[in-house]
């Protein structure tokens, strides 16, 4: 082999041996450049006698021109390489499953709350929100439920580490019937309100939760008797449970802000539950103590009260049998419902 061939050769290898653009560009003035081989020959010509400057011009050219073919055919070939490695980078794997996103839904206990909104405020009554964190007052004394009174044993309270102007530690309230008061104290007879929202006890097990929801009812004019809470109750219930196979009944109980006081007692007439009567709401004429708390006049307006439980409710709608489960956020329960 010539040196002129040699030349080519090593040309070759260095270009396979470079790995990327830039190596090529360096190993391409090894030999094309300024003072790279090829060049240098061209110029030793100068010394030649012109026959053999001829001949050999002609040799030098064809080796240079192998070598620039050569270099040529390495960037095509380092260029397809690197858009091969990013095609296949970027290359999406049309099989593949898809990555969904799932769309949220509401909560059985809120579902209950906004179908008894829409039930009451069709027949009138107005939807008040207040405080969860009460005042001893509005929770107790107002709902005449003095101090040191045993009723207020009733309901095991959480305390707040705050005190109220009265010097009284602040409450999480342990019901919605504080709402009464301060809707009462806001607005002029006809009072027809209810209050949905949460509650607190100290109290865990399947039918009960620290945490739980209520909704409060309250219809205040000078003529609202026992009879229309008895309407509107039974009423509710049929339009809540979207059945008439229901009945209801009103068994004496007791509550300090009440009086008479009664709890309401339901029975589905078919289904599953069929039978049996189940306690559904504490309710009551509003106890005269109270309706003075509300700022009116007791010789002059009466009315009702009542206050349920959203869970309780919405264990019967659906027939679920432990209130924890609304509160542990396991999707596979919480699906069904949306
Ligand atoms: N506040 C009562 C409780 O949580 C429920 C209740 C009973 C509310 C009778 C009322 C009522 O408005 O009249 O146990």
């Amino acid at each position: 082999m010539n040196t002129l061939d040699e030349l080519v050769e090593q040309a070759r290898a260095a270009f396979a041996a470079a790995g990327a653009p830039a190596a090529l560009e360096n190993e391409k003035a090894r030999f094309l450049g300024k003072t790279g081989s090829v060049t240098e020959l061209l110029k030793g010509l100068a010394k030649l006698a012109p026959e053999e400057k001829r001949v050999r011009g002609a040799q030098i050219n064809a080796a240079k021109e192998a070598i620039e073919r050569l270099l040529a055919e390495r960037r095509r070939a380092l260029a397809d390489a690197e858009l091969d490695a990013r095609l296949a980078l970027e290359s999406i794997d049309v099989t593949l499953p898809g990555r969904k996103r799932s769309a949220g839904g509401i909560h059985p206990v809120i579902r209950t709350w906004m179908r008894v909104e829409e039930i009451f405020r069709s027949i009138g009554f107005d939807v008040a929100d207040g405080p969860e964190i009460e005042t001893d007052w509005y929770n107790f004394t107002a709902l005449n439920n003095p101090e040191n009174h045993p009723a207020r044993s009733m309901q095991d309270t959480f305390y707040v580490d705050a005190k109220d102007s009265e010097g009284k530690p602040l409450l999480l309230r342990t019901h919605t019937s504080p709402m009464q008061v301060r809707y009462a104290r806001m607005h002029k007879p006809p009072i027809k309100v209810i209050a949905p929202g949460r509650t607190y006890r100290v109290d865990s097990d399947a039918t009960h939760s620290p945490m739980f929801h209520q909704v409060e009812g309250l219809w205040i004019d000078e003529q609202i008797s026992f009879a229309d809470l008895k309407g509107v109750y039974t009423d509710f219930l049929r339009r809540f449970f979207e059945s008439d196979d229901l009945r209801v009944r009103f068994r004496p109980s007791f509550f300090p802000f009440t009086e008479p006081s009664a709890e309401i007692d339901m029975m589905f007439t078919s289904g599953p539950k069929k039978g049996q009567w189940l306690e559904i709401s504490g309710a009551g004429q509003v106890h005269p103590a109270v309706v003075r708390n509300f700022g009116l006049d007791a010789e002059r307006y009466i009315g009702f009260a009542f206050g349920s439980g959203l869970e309780r409710l919405t264990m019967l709608r659906y027939g679920v049998d432990d209130l924890r489960l609304f509160f542990e956020g396991d999707l596979r329960f919480l699906q069904q419902f949306n």
